[in-house]
């Protein structure tokens, strides 16, 4: 039991911010870390924005979505920008489109269905801004993936690590059940 109990999930995280070792990617790397699961940092990527004459096939969305794939559950780490995930995290989510549009990519597309998907982002208010998250839960649904737990934290003094360490606790236990 202890030992399921500190198993590696079958996890995936992806994130993007406006900085790698910011609020949102030092509460992220806190999460990866006990969870020893890769982070995939968007912004190192290299994806375009949705095309609807799918002229950017040749760039890094493709390979990455097939890496995700094999992952039983996906982490969305975005700060609230603008009410909104920031650019490179809106960019991936657009491009799930193309899963939808192409047909040579619709069996990827399936293959979202029954993944559980989970939130990690910070803002500078207790609560997460409502427009945010809802952006995100009503595409999970879009998509047939389960809603997970959301792990949000107040950074509007930064992010303090101790503050949160029982949420972080609670969200690990979430992702791990
Ligand atoms: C461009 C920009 C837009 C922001 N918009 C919001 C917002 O709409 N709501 C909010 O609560 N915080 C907003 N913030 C504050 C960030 O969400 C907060 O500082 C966050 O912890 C930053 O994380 P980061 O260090 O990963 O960028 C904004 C910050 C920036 C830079």
């Amino acid at each position: 039991m202890q030992l399921l109990m500190n198993s590696t999930p079958n996890a995936i995280a992806l994130f993007a911010s406006g900085r790698r070792n910011g609020n949102t990617g030092q509460l992220m790397g806190r999460i990866a870390a006990e969870l020893q699961i890769e982070v995939v940092d968007l912004t190192e990527k290299s994806i375009s924005p949705f095309d609807y004459e799918h002229k950017n096939r040749n760039d890094d969305f493709e390979p990455l979505i097939d890496h995700v794939l094999g992952f039983d559950q996906i982490i969305f780490a975005s700060p609230v920008y603008w009410y909104a995930a920031a650019g490179p995290m809106k960019i991936f989510i657009d491009r799930f489109s193309d899963l939808l549009d192409l047909p040579d990519l619709l069996e990827q597309g399936r293959r979202l269905r029954g993944k559980t998907a989970h939130i990690v982002c910070t803002s500078i208010y207790d609560e997460v801004s409502a427009p945010f998250l809802e952006a995100f839960k009503d595409t999970f649904s879009y998509l047939g993936m389960e809603f997970g737990a959301c792990m949000h934290a107040n950074c509007k003094d930064g992010y303090l690590p101790s503050k949160y360490e029982n949420d972080i606790r609670n969200f690990i236990k979430d992702i791990r059940a």
